[in-house]
């Protein structure tokens, strides 16, 4: 390094605050601050302007109706079809453009682009073939798939004939897939043979199969996509009730199907998500309100532009892909790209390599990439021309400031702004960002909250705390892409979100209070830093995990007696699952009963929760009132000082613990 290299890197490294660079602001879809005001002022009406991107078959007449909270409608009397707003309206001007440019595994093999034709036709003959098989208007759809084309398909031809759709991440269990087939009496599957990871075909349909046969309902019809080429897995067997999706395809060419004209407030998809309990929670998202404000947020913070060739990295079995790879792009009309594969195969610059071919003009990506990215070094980014890129976003968890300016200066080249974007899949879209042709950016801090939002950082009675205190994040009035219940469980949807800061038996909307159950805190300028999960959530590479659910997967393990799972800090994962486990008597705390405890749990759950450590005890910490001390066992993964244990109703389990800790 020159010594002018190494002052940039020092005034970089000690540098808190970074203005939007200039071009971008030029260009930006949103440049005003004005707009905060205004927002502010003419709340809620603000939100139709984020109604009006898109179209609408009947206008509304209401915006917000908040006579029921937290029983919130947005837009109501209005009518539109989520598919249209995607595909339909830009056919005229955008038809030949590129929708959706996807990037296959094996590397070798294939990459395809849809146009927006191809796409509409798709959507079309798949729609007219789920109608067939017998999918009517408000049936549940679960769509159990990883990053192929046709999951956005199925999606968009759900949305279509007005059946919301239920995508269970295709890296979860067969359990998993059973678990929400039952809790949504989802009648119908769209699934695949396999796909491929690091260049090898993987078998899907097994697993698929093993959760359908866990469905306690019948299952009127499977659809499984045939992925796999010949010799990698191709060609399984299918059952009676189950269909090749190709074959289809083609029975219905050239079908067109109506798109279904749905109320504002129906029901768009379901999305299950990890709660405190064992069960997840099936989010509800409606077709007026989360399509306006995927829409809205694409375009005001990811500055998406029809002409760009837009790169989310996510999953689209979680949220982050729903709203920033499928539905806010397509209904700006924009070019997004899906990547099948991971980012190290077949080699550590697989996405830089992508960026520079295909000149994508925003990354969006989690920090726990970003982390990864930074372990292996700048020599692959340095290895490509990234000077397409215009703008970068992260998600998921909270970007440390090392990780953040990296980024900003080996992928963005310092010309690109930074979006820190919190937000939840309950929240449908972002929340609390910088608008980057706005707002100063300040890493390691995800912003204000967005225009119209009201996200304020209280302590435990409600009032607001003191700049630069701890406190509980909050939002304060509703917003369109709020979740509207959790699925035929308005009970649980006020004790999870509501209950804590609300007054649960007013009608006055101003003493509801939503709490996404985050802790944060806030500095002079109302930039808000969100520290984590204040509830037994752990946050797994940016993906939301319950304890509760992993305990009991391991306690469901012969031979384990009692378990409790925490999350530590992980370097790369940001946290790592930790379980303590008791075994019975008779049982032996040895190498196979770890494998089975491994086993069980990414049997029950997918080998995202798979534990990093197991620490066999004869005993948990716990208080005199008997309740697991889990902050301890946090602080024990951490190798953290644990302060005075004198009130446990059993302290020396403390130090055989601690001993036992770490080694791996
Ligand atoms: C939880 C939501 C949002 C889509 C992906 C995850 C954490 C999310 C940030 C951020 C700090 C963040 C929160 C939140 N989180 N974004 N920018 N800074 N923490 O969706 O699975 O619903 O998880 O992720 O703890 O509550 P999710």
């Amino acid at each position: 390094m020159t010594d002018d290299t190494v002052e940039l890197e020092a005034r970089l490294e000690e540098q808190e605050a970074f203005e939007p660079p200039e071009e971008f602001v030029e260009q930006a879809n949103v440049s005003e601050e004005s707009i905060y005001e205004e927002f502010e002022e003419e709340w809620p009406e603000c939100w139709e302007r984020a109604a009006d991107l898109l179209d609408w078959e009947e206008g509304y007449d209401t915006v917000l109706d908040d006579s029921n909270p937290p029983f919130y409608e947005w837009f109501t009397g209005g009518s539109l079809n989520a598919s249209a707003n995607c595909l339909d309206r830009h056919l005229d001007e955008r038809g030949d453009e590129a929708a959706i440019e996807w990037v296959g595994e094996p590397v070798e093999e294939e990459n395809r682009t849809y146009t927006y034709e191809d796409l509409h036709r798709e959507v079309n003959e798949f729609a007219a073939a789920l109608t067939e098989l017998g999918v009517e208007e408000d049936d549940v759809v679960t769509l159990y798939m990883p990053m192929i084309p046709e999951l956005p398909i199925a999606m968009l031809a759900c949305a279509r004939i007005g059946a919301p759709h239920s995508v269970v991440f295709a890296g979860f269990s067969a359990d998993a897939l059973a678990t929400r087939m039952n809790a949504a009496d989802s009648e119908y599957l769209v699934t695949c043979d396999g796909y491929y990871r690091r260049g090898d075909g993987l078998d899907h349909l097994s697993k698929a199969n093993e959760g359908l046969a866990g469905v306690d309902h019948d299952v009127e019809a499977a659809v499984v996509v045939e992925r796999l080429r010949e010799g990698d897995g191709h060609g399984h067997d299918l059952a009676d009730n189950q269909r090749a999706y190709a074959d289809l395809v083609a029975e219905h060419e050239g079908a067109t199907v109506e798109p279904v004209s749905r109320d504002a407030e129906d029901m768009l998809f379901l999305m299950y998500t990890s709660g405190t309990t064992g069960q997840p929670k099936g989010v509800k998202h409606t077709t007026g309100g989360y399509l306006a404000w995927s829409a809205w947020t694409s375009r005001a913070v990811l500055d998406v532009k029809p002409e760009d060739t837009y790169f989310c990295s996510a999953d689209i079995g979680w949220i982050t892909g729903h709203s920033y790879i499928v539905y806010g792009p397509l209904a700006l009309g924009t070019t997004t790209m899906m990547y099948e594969g991971t980012p190290d195969h077949p080699e550590r610059d697989r996405l830089w390599e992508i960026i520079e071919e295909y000149e994508a003009t925003q990354l969006y990506t989690a920090p726990t990439a970003i982390r990864a990215f930074m372990k292996w070094g700048t020599e692959y980014p340095d290895r490509h021309d990234l000077s397409s890129l215009r703008l970068l976003g992260t998600v998921g968890e909270p970007i440390n400031p090392r990780a953040w300016k990296w980024y900003y200066k080996h992928i963005g080249d310092e010309s690109c702004p930074v979006v820190d974007t919190w937000w939840q899949t309950e929240t449908g879209g972002m929340m609390v960002t910088t608008l980057p042709g706005v707002k100063t950016m300040k890493p390691g801090s995800a912003g204000p909250p967005l225009p119209g939002v009201d996200a304020r950082v209280v302590d435990t009675t409600g009032e607001e705390v003191e700049a630069g205190r701890a406190g509980y994040l909050t939002v304060n009035k509703p917003w369109p892409g709020m979740l509207r219940t959790l699925y035929r469980n308005d009970e649980r949807y006020i004790d999870e979100y509501w209950a804590e800061y609300s007054d649960t038996d007013s009608d006055d909307p101003d003493d509801w209070v939503y709490f996404p159950e985050d802790g944060a805190k806030v500095d002079d300028d109302g930039y808000i830093t969100v520290l984590g999960r204040v509830d037994d959530v752990i946050n797994v590479s940016g993906h939301r995990l319950g304890t509760m659910e992993i305990e009991s997967a391991i306690v469901g393990v012969e031979g384990v007696a009692e378990a409790a799972v925490v999350g530590g800090d992980h370097e790369v994962k940001g946290e790592a699952v930790y379980a303590y486990v008791i075994t019975e008597d008779g049982y032996e705390g040895d190498e196979a009963m770890r494998e089975r405890i491994v086993a069980g749990v990414e049997d029950a759950i997918g080998p995202i929760a798979r534990p990093e450590q197991v620490v066999f005890t004869l005993e948990l910490p716990k208080t005199r009132s008997g309740k697991i001390m889990r902050r301890l066992l946090e602080d024990i993964a951490n190798g953290e000082d644990l302060g005075d244990t004198s009130t446990l109703r059993n302290p020396d389990v403390v130090e055989d613990i601690q001993g036992k800790v770490g080694g791996d």
